[in-house]
């Protein structure tokens, strides 16, 4: 019988975590299962620094940005003694399930964590938008809104300078959130992971588009897509953290320095960085958390374990960790060839 749950939310935070918190608390009390919120995501788990979580912690988070447990990108599977510090603090406090909120990298541990015995259902969050089995992770419309509106704002000061600017949108291996702001705030060149293109290409596109008398030009750049001419990802470090990902970043300046050099024109760039996750989630995330959030409950109710609540289109569903992670989910061809029919 269910009686104690640990909640845990890990890797990077996106608007959203809190109303899904929130939801979770409220429904698992009235089914009479106390919270535990896990502090700073496995690492919590394994430092054994947990704390109970009821009514009163989650009223007047819904709005709120972040995650009132914090996060880590801690990996129990990569350090030593890790799986045996978890399953100790989970026997010493009596934890009979786990939710936990993040992204694939997060919820591969959880879907690990049932095959050792451990029972444990997932909540999809990421502002990359990139689980399978989903059409939507907490996070991502907050996110759309910041980079749209960054971009919107870009518009008119490049516009007035005759400029062409480069934002780099987060997205390691997907171009949802580069796509999207990017045909909604009438970005010129959208460029993604998903897709191929090298620097002789862009400066075509520029100047078909400056033959068509206009003078500026915005591009917006997913942090994972790759020009042709480079093999690798851009990272200022090439540091890499515990799920063995480098830390991305540099490809809108480099892309400024290789296309100013082919070109006669003022180019800049800007890393749009962490205000893409910052601050308080959109109405529209605050509901799916919501729902999400008390589907995972109903999950563990019924004891469907290594299952990730869904959202199906309209509906609230259920997908297998499993299925949810094994890859990435890309951006169809089509929405690429959308995104192209705006020069
Ligand atoms: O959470 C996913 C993500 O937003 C990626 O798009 C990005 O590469 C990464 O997080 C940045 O992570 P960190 O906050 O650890 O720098």
């Amino acid at each position: 019988m269910i009686k104690k749950i640990g909640l845990i939310t890990g890797g990077g935070d996106s608007p959203g975590i809190n109303a899904a918190i929130r939801a979770i608390v409220v429904k698992a009390t009235q089914e009479g299962y106390e919270v535990l919120g896990i502090r700073c995501g496995w690492r919590g788990l394994i430092e054994d620094d947990l704390v109970k979580l009821e009514l009163k912690d989650v009223e007047g988070i819904i709005n709120t940005g972040g995650t009132i447990i914090g996060t880590s990108r801690t990996n129990p599977f990569k350090i030593e003694g890790g799986e045996k510090a978890i399953l100790r603090t989970i026997k010493k406090h009596g934890i009979d399930a786990i939710i936990a909120i993040g992204g694939d990298d997060t919820l591969r541990v959880t879907h690990k964590l049932n095959s050792i015995g451990v029972p444990a259902v997932g909540v999809p969050q990421t502002i990359d938008n990139d689980l399978c089995g989903t059409d939507y992770c907490i996070g991502f419309d907050s996110a759309v809104c910041i980079v749209t509106d960054a971009i919107d704002r870009l518009q008119t000061t490049a516009a007035s300078h005759g400029r062409i600017i480069v934002v780099e949108v987060m997205g390691r291996d997907a171009g949802w959130l580069t796509l999207i702001p990017g045909i909604a705030g009438a970005a010129n060149i959208i460029l993604v992971p998903e897709d191929t293109y090298d620097y002789q290409n862009i400066v075509d596109r520029i100047e078909e588009r400056m033959r068509r008398g206009k003078n500026s030009a915005i591009i917006a750049v997913a942090e994972g897509s790759t020009p042709n001419e480079v093999k690798t990802q851009i990272s200022e470090t090439y540091d890499v953290d515990a799920f063995g990902h480098i830390r991305l970043g540099g490809i809108a300046e480099l892309l400024a320095e290789e296309l100013e050099k082919r070109t006669k024109l003022e180019i800049r760039s800007m890393n749009l960085g962490h205000l893409q996750r910052g601050g308080n989630p959109s109405p529209m995330d605050r509901y799916y958390s919501t729902r999400l959030g008390l589907k995972a409950v109903e999950l563990i109710k019924e004891k469907k374990f290594d299952m990730m609540a869904s959202v199906q289109g309209q509906e609230i569903s259920a997908t297998p960790l499993e299925a949810a992670t094994c890859e990435v989910k890309k951006l169809s061809t089509e929405l690429i060839e959308i995104s192209k029919i705006f020069g």
